[in-house]
């Protein structure tokens, strides 16, 4: 199916990315990178070339995100998925409770799970329903997941009658930076840069709030044995001095700042804004067209930064996307693999123009409808 079709000239989109991580990476970027020449690139992480990069990236997210008084932007390698791990073994004290609607959320209750020591309590909907985290009394750490990527799920409230002894932990890693959060409520928020903040993957940001300091100060000085590299206390300490505990790749950290400057220059309600743009075009085309449907029903729960559309199974979605692969008009627009759906999942991040998500829909269209 869609053998045929050619995408017209004036639809081709000004870059073909559209996946939802690692995702779309400037151009301007890797120029800028490039003309760093030898005073970025091969120079010591513990020297100011490169630790000044990671106090610009820590001091440009503390202002996008207007962090309280006390939170520390803290730098690690290793990503989203290895602070599962980190985060049980070294800020829960008794118990967890997971709100879970997708993959990720999922796996990070199963990594907490393995855990001897812990406990770990699953509330979970089906995939495509949405579920907001809430106080559970029993549990000293709630985890939530604040755009499931595997579906196109956001959260929509956070819980505001915690009591002092509990942390709100969120993986925000493909929705942080364009899903507005009141950090104030949150004690552990945390994103791999590959999103959103286009830059590369094997690194994250991890942003702790004073109680989230004590708790891991806390679980630090009990017996357990903690890997000095799952060591929130590194973790502290070396962020502290704008540095990582080992050595990061410091490209991943150039492209991070890079959009971290970018979006700081607009502001956090203008990327949410156009964001919402952006989200508005692609479930109102979703809605109108007879053969497409949001996949997220319940329309609070759909995401800004991934949408999920459904196809009429009378036509073939992933013979759609070869076609424009071959064409190196659209990549990456597949269905999450497990999810097994016939189905586009579209990242709406910041570097992706709404100008961009336009002309994709409108080669959708026209592809599905020059089908008999
Ligand atoms: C919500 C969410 N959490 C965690 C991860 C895992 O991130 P990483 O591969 O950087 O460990 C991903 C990756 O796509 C994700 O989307």
């Amino acid at each position: 199916m869609f053998e045929s079709f050619i995408v017209p000239e004036e639809l081709k989109p000004s870059d073909p990315r559209f996946g939802v991580g690692p995702s779309l990476v400037p151009e301007s970027y890797i120029q800028s990178l490039l003309e760093t020449g030898k005073s970025v690139l091969g120079n010591s992480h513990r020297k100011p070339a490169v630790k000044n990069l990671c106090k610009e990236i820590q001091e440009g997210l503390t202002k996008y995100f207007n962090l309280p008084n006390g939170y520390e932007v803290c730098l690690t390698n290793g990503g989203a998925t290895f602070l599962f791990d980190m985060m049980g073994l070294g800020l829960v004290e008794k118990s967890s409770v997971h709100f879970t609607c997708g993959e990720f959320s999922t796996k990070w209750y199963k990594s907490h799970k393995m855990i001897p020591w812990i406990n770990a309590e699953q509330r979970s909907v089906e995939f495509g329903e949405g579920i907001n985290p809430e106080v559970v009394s029993g549990h000293d750490m709630i985890c939530c997941t604040l755009n499931e990527t595997s579906t196109g799920v956001m959260l929509n409230n956070l819980p505001t009658n915690k009591p002092e002894d509990v942390l709100l932990a969120i993986d925000a890693t493909s929705g942080a930076g364009q899903i507005p959060v009141d950090m104030s409520l949150v004690d552990v928020y945390f994103f791999s840069p590959q999103k959103v903040f286009a830059s590369e993957g094997g690194f994250a940001v991890c942003i702790l709030s004073p109680a989230a300091i004590a708790r891991a100060e806390k679980v630090w000085n009990t017996e357990r044995y903690i890997p000095e590299i799952m060591s929130f206390k590194q973790l502290i300490d070396n962020s502290r001095k704008n540095q990582t505990y080992n050595t990061p790749s410091v490209s991943t950290l150039f492209l991070l700042n890079e959009q971290v400057k970018k979006m700081n220059q607009l502001g956090e309600e203008t990327v949410v804004k156009m964001a919402k743009e952006k989200a508005d075009h692609i479930y109102n085309w979703a809605m109108a067209k007879p053969y497409l449907n949001c996949y997220i029903q319940d329309e609070k729960f759909r995401s800004l930064s991934v949408a999920t559309i459904d196809l009429d199974d009378k036509y073939v979605a992933a013979d759609l996307t070869k076609v424009l692969r071959a064409q190196n008009v659209v990549l990456d627009i597949d269905s999450y693999r497990k999810l097994g759906r016939n189905q586009f999942r579209i990242s709406l991040f910041h570097n992706i123009t709404l100008e961009d998500v336009k002309k994709l829909t409108t080669i959708i269209d026209l592809a599905i409808e020059s089908i008999k």
